[in-house]
């Protein structure tokens, strides 16, 4: 499969059979993320690919976040319970789960507030772009995958579950998995072509 197939073909699979995905795989798979393009070449990135030890306790400490959140915004009770199950299984039964972090590691410190957010806005196009690399190096090597975005809402409580030294700030997870069959991804419209503005 060559890249603009890939990036064509490529959907975002939710339906995942319970086969287990080798770890030496999902190590290939994820290598990927580190080629991607960062600011003044930086890395300011760290992956980790979760085994199922501490998902649990992962998945508890995310949803007590969430919970206070959504408790917070006044959503009914049986809502929030419906949408923390499914985040535990999402998280507890991924068959393999990675999650992409940031770190300041190499940035600039620059002595302004505005500067200062900007250089963390070009790490997280950088993560953005080491997750579709990762996406894409799943698709062309036969898994489906899907982004989770919860963990940039709750960093804490991951850094917490997880131990994770204190500058590590998660971003995402990526669920990979091998698609259940007859799994079909939701439709796609065509792409809006008013966003490509081309000017001669
Ligand atoms: C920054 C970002 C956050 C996302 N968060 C979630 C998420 O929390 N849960 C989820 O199921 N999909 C999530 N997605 C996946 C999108 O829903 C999906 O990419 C979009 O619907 C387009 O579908 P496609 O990936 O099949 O093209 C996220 C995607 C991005 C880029």
């Amino acid at each position: 499969m060559d890249a603009i197939e890939a990036i064509a073909s490529r959907r975002s699979l939710r339906q995942l059979s319970g086969r287990a995905v080798p770890d030496e795989l999902v190590e290939r798979v994820v290598a990927n993320a580190l080629l991607a393009p960062a600011p003044h070449h930086t890395k300011p990135w760290r992956y980790g690919i979760l085994g199922p030890e501490r998902r649990h306790l992962l998945a508890t400490r995310m949803g007590d976040a969430w919970r206070a959140d959504l408790e917070r915004d006044g959503q009914p009770a049986p809502l929030i319970e419906r949408l923390l199950r499914k985040s535990r299984r999402q998280i507890v039964a991924a068959p393999a789960l990675v999650l992409a972090c940031l770190t300041h590691e190499g940035l600039r410190d620059w002595p302004d507030e505005r500067r200062a957010r900007h250089e963390w806005a070009m790490a997280q196009q950088s993560v953005g772009a080491g997750m579709q690399n990762l996406m894409l190096a799943a698709h062309a090597m036969g898994l489906a995958s899907y982004w989770i975005s919860a963990p940039l809402f709750a960093p804490d409580a991951v850094r917490a579950a997880l131990e994770l030294p204190p500058e590590f700030v998660a971003q995402a997870f990526v669920v990979l998995g091998y698609a259940s069959s007859g799994a079909t991804p939701k439709p796609r419209a065509a792409p809006d072509a008013s966003a490509l503005v081309v000017r001669r």
